[in-house]
């Protein structure tokens, strides 16, 4: 909204307060002779944020601004420096609209407030006493009161020769050239000016609100490959406002600009089209995504004195209703106003603010998976969504039904009748944002939601044995009462001394939490929701009573294991890093063995680059970040343990996502842990076949280098987005590493990168790079291969990739193998007997 107020009247714009001429230049920040217009700064410039500051100024909206640097007079206009408002105990620094005139430079207080359209660190706001610097080596640094660096532009290795404000808004560090370094268009945050480009992967994101500034990740607005994308969430991400006609291949650059007039799309400079009317300006104008959403513009009115709102873009198109933020989750709008889900037969939802409906609905139970028995889906008819993504095509309602109680992340379905037909097409969601009443006379369909609600469970059944678990009933407000019942996990303390297992299992300080099988069967809904299988067991999904979600990894044929389990166990229970995904507890009981892991939302990595279908393709920022993830875990394994641990077994399989696409390297320690001081040790062959390094052929004696070239072919899997052996591809490239060699020989690497992508295409030199590291890791000679502690430098961009690299990664006579060391065999096999080689075999 703009702060202007309305009621302001044309009088009070004369009866403005003009700020004394102040003087301009200091001794610090050597300042242009002309004291209203100061767009430029040189090197060895400092400008402290403090009430003393030259150009500082209050206006009545609360706000306050330190102007830097300002370019021109009369009228709006751009200026950039410290910006506050409200309690004023945390700054921006900021690029914003303000009105000047020849006596001061900017004119205040109670008029022409300023309009913030770009800010450097919204998300680490600095104190009164920041200082923000252009120092002698070309960095702009803002640093907060204590000296902590809250935002820079990591230009000092640049040549820069100054700063910049253009006319056009847009703050310019650049050479002696007068070549454009660094460029704050270039990081959009939530405004658009006219002349501002969106380039492909650029996007707008909103405040959380107008009063907390930071960046609500949960919408953007942006510009891809495929066209301008409103999106909403995360994992994947879901559209709710498209314009996507165009593809924009890798060469073809392509922007979206805002011009007088329109934001028009310009592919190539050949197609020029516009998307979206805009008012034309008449004054300073500017566009901002609010976080409801909308995409506003505001422009200045000379008249009022004031910035008004002259147009919301995407509602014409969208209407009211269609906004996922529109209504708050679970809740449905119509016409504008929004109202909870209500059914006959039970009251499921009520309204997280009476007095504010449009914060949405929550569920009076929460869905639990863990009590996934008791949910059913009520029916909500001439309900629709914003989005559809037709999961089940040519199905039936009851079909629809089903696929959503079967998976537990389903929390709704839309489905859509085909017209005169009981036949449709289903959508299956795992979050619900605002819901909306169809307008059958706007869609011409028929849709009914079906929202999944948690019914409640019957009492507990008394005849349960063993009551450790607590239970608790609770009653909910209302006329309905509902009953609560917690299942809680407790960690098995009877001290049975049935065998040797259990004797020396109490013995052991810090271990993983030991749990009983009853409670992973539990937890696990008696091993209901398979994640995924292995050759040694199957991985189920779970949840504990806090609600935080485990997997459970069933190790299936190992018979009577005792004190090496547990060994092995308490190992892997002791490695902590981020990187490497945690063993939460286990358990060993009779004939179970189990492992019990931290969830990790996102599944495998091998589900997000092979698919070729998939709605969300990983874009290069992400798969680089993956990539160091990886390193950094493995790197932790070989040089950072206090027992270094070869993981023998590194594929995409056994590399895990988090919700935020966080890598961790899982199922280490199944394999051997090798002793810090061995550098080379006797194994028998296992790891999976595409991913083993040649020595494996040549000799029994590996190194924690097979791990190195097994990342490489994980690098080079992530960078071309297919599988080390893909059938479908004629003999010759069906291996990556061939197809990798050839293209590498031809030096035309750029043709492997992922074709899916078009954000990759978009990074294609940096891919390339990537794949110069990826056969640094797969030299055929394991001493040439770098440590991991080299590539984590070199992802880090602190050293570079070695330059005589040969592309014959699997020839044999090039292979080198480490010398075998008989006696280390023995010993080896002595101390960890049967489960490593079981646990790490392949999978
Ligand atoms: C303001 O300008 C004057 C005159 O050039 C200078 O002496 C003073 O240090 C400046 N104040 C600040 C806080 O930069
Ligand atoms: C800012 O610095 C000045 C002098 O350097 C000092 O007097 C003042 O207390 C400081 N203000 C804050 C809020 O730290
Ligand atoms: C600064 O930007 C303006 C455009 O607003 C341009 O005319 C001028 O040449 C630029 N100055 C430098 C030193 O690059
Ligand atoms: C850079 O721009 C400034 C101001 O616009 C101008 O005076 C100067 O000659 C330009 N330098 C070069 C190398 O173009
Ligand atoms: C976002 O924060 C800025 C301050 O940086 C504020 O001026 C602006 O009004 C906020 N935007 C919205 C949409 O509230
Ligand atoms: C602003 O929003 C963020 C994210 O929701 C939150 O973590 C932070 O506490 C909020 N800050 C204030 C001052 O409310
Ligand atoms: C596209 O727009 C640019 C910039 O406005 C203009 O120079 C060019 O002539 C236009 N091309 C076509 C084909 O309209
Ligand atoms: C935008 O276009 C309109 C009509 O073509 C014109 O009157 C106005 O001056 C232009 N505004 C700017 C800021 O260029
Ligand atoms: C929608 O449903 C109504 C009754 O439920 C039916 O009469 C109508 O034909 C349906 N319309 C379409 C387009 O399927
Ligand atoms: C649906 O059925 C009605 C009556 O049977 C018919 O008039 C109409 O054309 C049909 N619509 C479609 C899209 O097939
Ligand atoms: C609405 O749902 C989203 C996605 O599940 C969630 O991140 C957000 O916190 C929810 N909002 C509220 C107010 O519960």
């Amino acid at each position: 909204m703009s702060p202007g107020k309305k009621n302001l009247s044309l009088s009070s714009s004369f009866l403005q307060l003009l700020l004394p001429f102040l003087l301009t230049s200091s001794f610090l920040c050597p300042i242009d002779a002309q004291p209203f217009d100061y767009p430029t700064a040189s090197l060895s410039t400092t400008w402290k944020n403090s009430a003393t500051a030259n150009h500082s100024v209050e206006f009545t909206d609360g706000s306050t601004v330190r102007a830097v640097l300002l370019r021109g007079t009369f009228g709006p206009k751009y200026a950039c420096g410290f910006y506050c408002n409200g309690a004023c105990d945390t700054y921006l620094f900021a690029i914003f609209i303000v009105q000047t005139n020849s006596v001061s430079y900017i004119v205040g207080p109670n008029y022409g407030f300023p309009q913030v359209v770009w800010s450097a660190n919204r998300d680490f706001p600095v104190k009164v006493n920041s200082t923000l610097e252009l120092t002698s080596s070309g960095d702009l640094v803002l640093k907060d009161a204590d000296g902590t660096v809250a935002w820079s532009t990591d230009t000092s290795d640049k040549s820069v020769a100054g700063l910049n404000l253009t006319e056009a808004g847009n703050l310019v560090l650049f050479d002696e050239n007068n070549a454009t370094v660094w460029q704050s268009f270039d990081h959009p945050t939530d405004s658009l000016v006219p002349g501002q480009r969106l380039l492909i992967g650029q996007k707008l994101t909103p405040n959380v609100s107008s009063t907390n500034w930071t960046e609500f990740g949960m919408l953007s607005f942006g510009f891809t490959a495929s066209g301008l994308y409103g999106l909403v969430g995360t994992n994947p991400p879901e559209v709710y406002y498209q314009f996507d006609y165009i593809q924009v291949t890798s060469h073809d650059m392509g922007y979206a600009e805002y011009m007088n007039g329109s934001l028009a799309l310009f592919v190539n400079s050949e197609l020029n089209k516009t998307m979206i009317e805009i008012p034309s300006a008449m004054s300073a104008q500017y566009m901002r995504l609010g976080s409801d959403g909308h995409l506003r513009v505001y422009e200045w009115s000379q008249n009022s004195g004031t910035w008004e709102q002259v147009a919301d873009l995407l509602t014409g198109y969208l209407g009211d209703c269609a906004y996922p933020t529109a209504c708050g989750n679970y809740s449905i709008c119509s016409n504008g106003q929004c109202s909870c889900p209500v059914t006959s037969n039970g009251m499921y939802f009520q309204q997280i603010n009476s007095r504010r409906p449009n914060l949405g609905c929550s569920e009076i139970t929460p869905l639990s998976c863990s009590d996934s028995q008791y949910h059913s889906l009520i029916e909500l008819q001439d309900v629709n969504y914003f989005t559809f993504n037709s999961d089940l095509e040519s199905t039936d309602p009851e079909s629809c039904k089903q696929a959503c109680e079967k998976n537990c992340w389903c929390k709704a379905a839309i489905f859509r009748y085909r017209s005169n037909s009981s036949a449709g097409s289903c959508y299956l969601l795992s979050k619900v944002f605002s819901l909306m009443n169809n307008d059958l006379e706007k869609t011409h369909f028929n849709s009914t939601a079906y929202i999944k609600v948690q019914n409640v469970p019957p009492a507990p059944s008394p005849t349960r044995k063993k009551s450790q678990l607590p239970v608790i009933i609770g009653s909910s407000l209302g006329a309905l009462f509902v009953v609560v019942l917690l299942v809680g996990v407790v960690i098995w303390k009877t001290r049975r001394v049935d065998d040797e297992e259990e004797i020396y299992l109490d013995q052991v300080p810090g271990m993983p939490t030991r749990f009983s099988y009853e409670i992973l069967q539990a937890t696990t809904e008696n091993f209901s929701k398979k994640l995924g299988a292995g050759g040694f067991g199957s991985v189920f999904e779970g949840t504990l009573i806090d609600g935080t979600k485990i997997a459970v990894k069933q190790l299936e044929g190992l018979g009577q294991i005792k004190k090496s389990f547990l060994a092995e166990v308490e190992t892997i229970g002791s490695i902590h890093h981020v990187n490497l995904v945690r063993l939460l507890g286990f358990c060993a009981e009779k004939m179970h063995r189990l492992l019990v892991y931290e969830f990790m939302a996102n599944g495998s990595l091998d589900r997000w680059i092979y698919q070729k279908n998939s709605e969300l393709v990983l874009e290069w920022q992400q798969r680089k970040k993956i990539i160091l993830d990886i390193a950094k875990g493995l790197n932790y394994l070989h040089e950072d343990c206090r027992q270094k641990i070869i993981h023998l077994d590194i594929k995409p399989q056994n590399i895990l996502l988090d919700e935020n696409f966080n890598a961790k390297v899982s199922d280490f320690g199944l394999s051997k842990l090798i002793d810090r001081d061995q550098s080379q040790v006797m194994t028998t062959m296992r790891g999976t076949p595409g991913y083993l390094a040649p020595e494996w052929l040549l000799s029994s004696a590996i190194t924690e280098k097979v791990d190195v070239y097994s990342f490489g072919v994980v690098i080079l899997e992530i960078v071309c987005g297919r599988k080390v052996f893909d059938s479908s591809l004629n003999e010759e490239d069906m291996p990556l590493l061939n197809l990798f060699k050839r293209k590498a020989e031809e030096e035309r690497l750029l043709d492997i990168v992922d074709k899916c992508s078009e954000d990759m295409q978009f990074h294609g030199p940096d891919a390339v790079n990537m794949m110069r590291v990826a056969a640094w890791c797969l030299q055929a000679d394991f001493a040439k291969r770098p440590s991991m502690s080299t590539v984590v430098k070199v992802l880090e961009g602190v050293m570079d990739v070695k330059v005589d690299l040969d592309y014959n990664f699997f020839n044999l006579s090039r292979a080198k193998a480490p010398v075998e060391v008989g006696q280390r065999e023995s010993e080896f096999r002595a101390t960890t007997p049967l489960l490593p080689s079981v646990l790490s075999g392949p999978r």
